[in-house]
């Protein structure tokens, strides 16, 4: 018989079944008005989602593209920014600065720590000229959640500083009120709790960031904001859209919009904490210092035993698909996403080939201690 596959990795995520019918219908003409309608659905479906009532900007690429775009829309050669760094992600919003001339300064948290908002405050009082902090609410690289909420109230007190937020793996997995909370710039993409594959990115843009967008010269093109936002009020964008994939997007956003977002986060609150409570009752360590995110739960391997070969056996043996540890944690630790079209059988399933793959691999293990963690948790009403 053919393997089951079954994907816990912190995206892509699994797709539902509605969502891959609605894609799998004929292509229609982006600038037909069937289209232009499901655009407009999908226009007020982004604006619930990212809690704005600005728009939401679209593009046919991976996230980083919006990343991307946050900086070359905003900035100007030389401008100076600020990046707290601490994983991957981090990382990346350091990178692009680099690559286009802007004077980077960078917080550096060690790898599985979150960040004081106190530190960014002490940066910004020391130089007021910083244009923008860059951030990431969840670093999916280390499975942790930063104080977003908090580090915004600081920088709103700077009208020269915007808060640039990668929210990639933060936005439909826990509460991040755009507006209410004076983000500036908000990024998603589209196989992370969005529900789809990969091919889309999002930029949610305040008024404030709409201000700086005028006297940015970075070079741009398809990243330009301002060319979307044209196009995007008579419900079109600039190039030709990944139409089916907003076919999709259409459909993800009607479930999450009949789930309700606040039912969309305990959801995923549930889930991490029935991971948590699984991998501390298997005797495993959590990687994350104090904040873990609900959308990836990064477990350090424990000694003796490669992280590599935790998701290898996984893989190879039980057809699941989690992650391994990246860059400078690679080998060290492993990660199981609970993020998008996930549910507690899924986390009960996971939990119990991970402990047979520990097992495997020599680790002493009781089977089931896991699994009646997690399903404690997950018996309980939501
Ligand atoms: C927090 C975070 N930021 C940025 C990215 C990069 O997104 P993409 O691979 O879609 O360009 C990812 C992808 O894993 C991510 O998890």
């Amino acid at each position: 018989m053919q393997k089951k596959y079954y994907l816990l990795a912190p995206g892509p995520t699994p797709v539902p079944p509605k969502v891959l019918a609605a894609m799998s219908e004929p292509i229609i003409h982006h600038r037909a008005p069937a289209f232009v309608k499901v655009f407009s659905e999908v226009r007020e479906g982004l604006k619930y989602l990212f809690q704005t009532k600005n728009e939401v900007l679209v593009f046919a690429s991976s996230g980083t593209g919006a990343m991307e775009g946050s900086v070359t829309n905003t900035l100007c050669k030389g401008d100076k920014a600020l990046v707290v760094r601490g994983g991957k992600f981090g990382e990346r919003w350091a990178e692009i600065c680099g690559s286009y001339g802007v004077e980077v300064r960078c917080i550096d948290v060690p790898w599985g720590h979150s960040v004081e908002p106190e530190v960014i405050e002490k940066e910004l009082k020391k130089d007021p000229e910083i244009r923008a902090v860059f951030i990431k609410a969840s670093e999916t690289s280390t499975g942790v959640m930063y104080p977003i909420k908090e580090i915004a109230e600081i920088v709103k007190k700077y009208d020269n500083t915007l808060m640039i937020v990668d929210a990639i793996t933060g936005i439909g997995v826990f509460d991040i009120p755009t507006d209410d909370w004076g983000l500036d710039i908000v990024v998603g993409g589209s196989q992370k709790a969005l529900m789809l594959p990969p091919g889309l990115a999002f930029a949610a843009v305040s008024d404030k960031a709409w201000s700086f967008v005028e006297r940015s010269d970075l070079p741009k093109y398809y990243f330009d904001f301002r060319k979307e936002l044209n196009k995007i009020k008579d419900n079109q964008s600039a190039y030709t859209p990944a139409v089916s994939l907003i076919m999709g997007l259409n459909e993800t956003l009607k479930m999450i919009k009949e789930e309700g977002l606040k039912n969309v986060f305990k959801r995923h609150t549930r889930l991490a904490e029935a991971t948590r409570a699984a991998v501390k009752a298997l005797g495993l360590e959590l990687f994350a210092n104090g904040t873990p995110s609900n959308a990836v739960t990064a477990i350090k391997a424990p000694d003796g035993i490669n992280g590599q070969e935790v998701v290898k056996v996984l893989r190879e043996k039980h057809n699941i698909t989690i992650a391994g540890g990246q860059s400078q944690v690679k080998g060290k630790i492993f990660r199981i996403a609970h993020l998008g079209y996930v549910d507690a059988y899924d986390i009960i399933m996971v939990i119990s080939a991970l402990e047979m793959t520990l097992k495997e691999l020599g680790y002493s293990i009781d089977l089931g201690k896991g699994v009646k963690a997690a399903a404690e948790i997950l018996a309980t009403e939501m």
